[in-house]
C-alpha cells in the first residue's frame, strides 16, 4: 500500500473530491475543517469561516446542534436499523409529522438523497400512468426545465437542465425534454415579467401538446430553480403550470429539496403561489444536513392506483436498503421541531429580506451587478461585464471574487459547471439562523470582494 502525504506537509490525501480539479492543489492542500457552530466552520487552525451556503443550502438549523446529536445516540441503542419492508416508529412518525405539516392526505416514500427522492417520483409518475385506468398507457416522458438541477444518478441527471453536468455523462436514459424556465433578467426586453412568464407556461403547453400529451407523464420544477442560479419565478407562472398541467392529464411534481423546510421564509416554497402539485421531493433541509434522508410525497389520488391484490403487480416494486431509515428518521423529527419551534421560516423571510435590501442598496451601482436578485433566505448575485449587454463575466473573475470572500472568512457558492459561458452568479443562502449583524458581515465581505475585483 503507498501512502501519498501532501507537499504542504498536511495529511495524507486519497479524497476525490466532488466538483474539483484536483491539479491546482499539487502546490498545497486545503486546510482540513475541525469542528461548527451555528453558522461558523472552524478549521484546523483555528481560522473561521461564516458558511453563507449553509453547507450545500441544507444546514437549515445551523451547526452543533448537540440535542440532535442526543436523538441520534439514543436511537442508535434502541434500534439502529430495521429493513424498511418493516415499520419503526421514527419512520411512521416521520410520515404522519410530514403529512400534517402539508396538509393533504399522502402517503410517503423514504430515501437518502434528493436525486433519489427524484428518481422514485419519475417512476412512480410513470407506473401510476399504466395502472390509473384513464388511458395513459403510453405516457412516459418527462419534461423539466433547462437550468434547474434535480441531481447526479442518470434519471435526475436526465432532467437536470445544465449542459455541463452531463458533458461526458450522456446519453442518459430516453423521454427527457427541457422547457425554458422564466428568468425575466435575460428574457425578452419587450416583455413584462409578467409577460415573459406568461410565454414560458405557453410553450410548456405548447410542448407538451407537440410531444403529444397522451405521452407525456410528469413536469418536474423547482419553484424556485436554486443551484441553477437562483430564478425567482413572476407569481403568475406557478398557477400557470398547474392549469396547463390538468388540461393535459400532466402530474406536476415540486422538486422541493432546496426549497423545503423554511428556505423561500416560508416552511414550503409552494405556499408562495399557493399551488400544490401531485408529488412532492424533500432532501436537504429534511434532516437540516445532520444525516443523510430523504422523502417522495405523493398525494392520495396516486397512491391509490397501487392499490391491489399482490398477484396484479400494482404495489411500487423499488427498495433502498436505508430508506426510512430509524435514526434517519429520529433526526430529521428533531431538525423539523427545531425549525418549527423556533420559527425559522419567519427568520429567514426577516432576514433574508433584510439582506436582499442590503445588496441591493451596496451593489446599486456596482458595474458588474447585473441583478441582485432572491425570495427569504436565499439569493443570487449575476455578474456581468457590461450592464448594458449583459454580457457574463468572466469565469476568473468571477473565481476571484469567490476566493477573495473565503479568504476574507465567508464561504459561498456560485452555480458552477452549469450552463457553458454562464456560470456567473454567486449564491447565498446561509442557515436560517442567520443574524443581522451576520447579513451585515456577508454583504461587506461580498462587496469588498466585488470592488477590489474592479480595480483589478
Ligand atoms: C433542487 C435539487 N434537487 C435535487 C438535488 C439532488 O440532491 P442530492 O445531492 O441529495 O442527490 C439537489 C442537490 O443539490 C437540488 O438542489
Amino acid at each position: 500500500m503507498t501512502m501519498t502525504t501532501a507537499n504542504n506537509g498536511g495529511y495524507p490525501d486519497h479524497l476525490w473530491r466532488p466538483m474539483t480539479q484536483h491539479q491546482p492543489m499539487r502546490g498545497g492542500l486545503p486546510n482540513r475543517m475541525v469542528s461548527a457552530k451555528g453558522c461558523i466552520i472552524t478549521d484546523q487552525n483555528g481560522n473561521n469561516f461564516l458558511d453563507a451556503i449553509a453547507g450545500l443550502w441544507c444546514v437549515n438549523i445551523g451547526y452543533g446542534r448537540t440535542e440532535v446529536g442526543e436523538v441520534a445516540k439514543h436511537q442508535m441503542s434502541e434500534l439502529n436499523y430495521l429493513a424498511p419492508i418493516m415499520s419503526s416508529g421514527p419512520v411512521i412518525d416521520l410520515a404522519e409529522k410530514l403529512q400534517k405539516m402539508l396538509g393533504f392526505d399522502s402517503h410517503i416514500y423514504f430515501s437518502c438523497s434528493g436525486s433519489e427522492a427524484n428518481e422514485t417520483a419519475f417512476k412512480i409518475a410513470r407506473q401510476y400512468h399504466l395502472q390509473a385506468g384513464n388511458g395513459g398507457e403510453r405516457r412516459y416522458k418527462i419534461i423539466s426545465r433547462y437550468r434547474a438541477y434535480h441531481g447526479n444518478t442518470m434519471g435526475a441527471m436526465a432532467a437536470t437542465g445544465q449542459a455541463e453536468r452531463k458533458m461526458g455523462y450522456e446519453p442518459g436514459p430516453a423521454g427527457f425534454i427541457h422547457v425554458m424556465p422564466p428568468y425575466p433578467y435575460r428574457g425578452h426586453p419587450k416583455l413584462t415579467p409578467e409577460e415573459h412568464a406568461e410565454e414560458c407556461a405557453h410553450q410548456l403547453e405548447e410542448t407538451i401538446i407537440h410531444e403529444g400529451a397522451e405521452t407525456v407523464a410528469a413536469f418536474i420544477m423547482e419553484p424556485l430553480i436554486s443551484g441553477g442560479g437562483v430564478l425567482v419565478p413572476p407569481d403568475n407562472y406557478i398557477p400557470r403550470v398547474r392549469e396547463i398541467c390538468d388540461r393535459h392529464g400532466v402530474l406536476l411534481i415540486f422538486d422541493e429539496v432546496v426549497s423545503g423546510f423554511g428556505r423561500l421564509g416560508t416552511m414550503f416554497g409552494y405556499e408562495h403561489w399557493k399551488t400544490q402539485a401531485d408529488i412532492y421531493t424533500f432532501a436537504k433541509g429534511l434532516a437540516s444536513g445532520y444525516i443523510p434522508v430523504a422523502a417522495t410525497v405523493v398525494k392520495e389520488h396516486i397512491f391509490e392506483k397501487f392499490e391491489g391484490a399482490p398477484s396484479e403487480m400494482r404495489h411500487f416494486r423499488q427498495i433502498n436498503t436505508f430508506g426510512g431509515h430509524p435514526v434517519a428518521s429520529a433526526v430529521a423529527l428533531k431538525a423539523i421541531q427545531i425549525v418549527e419551534d423556533e420559527k425559522l421560516p419567519e427568520n429567514a423571510n426577516k432576514v433574508g429580506t433584510y439582506m436582499l435590501r442590503q445588496f441591493q442598496q451596496s451593489l446599486a451601482d456596482h458595474p458588474y451587478a447585473g441583478e441582485v436578485r432572491g425570495k427569504g433566505m436565499i439569493m443570487g448575485i449575476e455578474l456581468v461585464e457590461d450592464r448594458k449587454t449583459k454580457a457574463p463575466l468572466s469565469d476568473d473573475k468571477v473565481m476571484a471574487i469567490v476566493g477573495d470572500c473565503v479568504r476574507n472568512g465567508v464561504i459561498l457558492g456560485r452555480n458552477s459547471n452549469t450552463i457553458p459561458g454562464r456560470c456567473n452568479i454567486l449564491l447565498i443562502a446561509p442557515p436560517l439562523i442567520l443574524t443581522q449583524s451576520q447579513a451585515d458581515q456577508i454583504v461587506e465581505t461580498v462587496t469588498a470582494a466585488m470592488r477590489k475585483a474592479i480595480a483589478k
